[in-house]
């Protein structure tokens, strides 16, 4: 079992998780920008000024934050989004521990690392990334997670509290997403917000919370995905369009209600160049917008470690 770092998101888990590579960024197409945009960097920062101070409150206590990543197999793009969450830690002073199995671990073996880091004391959170090679068992490997560890907030006893409205750690996307909105001013309590995609880490708990009768929340919300009759109309309600299906340019500017905000949290990749939801053209009608690069991926980011320094409070 070697130590490396790294990380993914497929396209219907969804979970635009990264820093873009130079291919990403390089494309400089230009659309008339009427939106305003939703710079999920820029919070992301914040959100990271946040964590330091509360990391550096825990250190000046005795108690260093330690948050540790799973990786099976060699995934490019998930070996990519792990190292960006080490290096994020390494900037918030976290610190990380990374196991890297490879891709024919038995079921048996990564529990066994699984196990390992609910015993460690200096683990106080941490998530074995998705999705896992053929032939493993997810759902096992993600119950195996101690619930107070479970940075992803994805552990079924997580994923109940949010059903019954208590307090647990969120999942970091649609986390990360309700408080881009709600940063920005966009509307949303008593709003209809239309969620493309009903997806474990992204769709299905941000409908949940959305629908939640708390601040920024109390929306009332549809989920469609892409195989629903008329999905072009059910968006075109939504004052908020939250696309989460790992199509790319599924969101175009004729099925948005103009003034609406569009948020891509899906992604794909298309060669090296991770691509959105939304089409770019969408900016042309909508109220809000995030970019291709730099929306929901740094906010997902921030979240982790927010969860893991709540994690480290708790266990404090
Ligand atoms: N792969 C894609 N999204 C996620 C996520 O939110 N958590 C984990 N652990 N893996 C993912």
């Amino acid at each position: 079992m070697a130590s490396v770092t790294s990380d993914i998101e497929t396209p219907e888990r969804g979970c635009p998780d990264g820093t873009p590579t130079a291919e990403d960024t390089e494309d400089t197409e230009d659309t008339t920008m009427t939106a305003t945009l939703l710079d999920g960097e820029l919070l992301a920062a914040k959100v990271r000024a946040e964590v330091t101070d509360r990391v550096a409150r825990l250190r000046s206590a005795g108690v260093t934050v330690g948050l540790g990543t799973i990786l099976v197999g060699d995934d490019g793009p998930s070996s990519r989004y792990v190292a960006m969450k080490h290096a994020d830690c390494d900037d918030v002073g976290i610190r990380s521990a990374h196991e890297h199995l490879p891709a024919d671990v038995s079921q048996a073996e990564l529990e066994a690392v699984v196990a390992r880091f609910n015993a460690d004391p200096g683990i106080h959170a941490f998530l074995v990334q998705l999705p896992l090679p053929a032939g493993l068992d997810e759902e096992r490997v993600l119950m195996a997670v101690d619930p107070d560890k479970d940075v992803d907030g994805l552990h079924p006893v997580n994923l109940g509290r949010l059903v019954m409205g208590a307090n647990g750690p969120l999942p970091c996307t649609p986390a990360g997403i309700v408080e881009l909105l709600h940063a920005n001013d966009v509307p949303v309590e008593g709003k209809h917000v239309v969620v493309i995609g009903r997806g474990l880490t992204i769709g299905r708990p941000l409908a949940l919370l959305l629908a939640m009768k708390r601040p920024g929340c109390n929306a009332a919300v549809t989920v469609v995905h892409t195989g629903v009759e008329d999905l072009a109309g059910l968006v075109r309600q939504g004052d908020v369009v939250v696309a989460a299906a790992g199509r790319a340019g599924l969101v175009t500017p004729d099925m948005v209600k103009p003034g609406a905000a569009v948020v891509g949290a899906g992604t794909s990749w298309e060669g090296k160049k991770l691509m959105s939801d939304v089409d770019e053209s969408v900016a042309e009608v909508a109220g809000w917008i995030t970019p291709r690069i730099g929306g929901v991926g740094p906010m997902t980011r921030a979240m982790l470690l927010r969860n893991a320094v709540r994690a480290a409070e708790r266990s404090s």
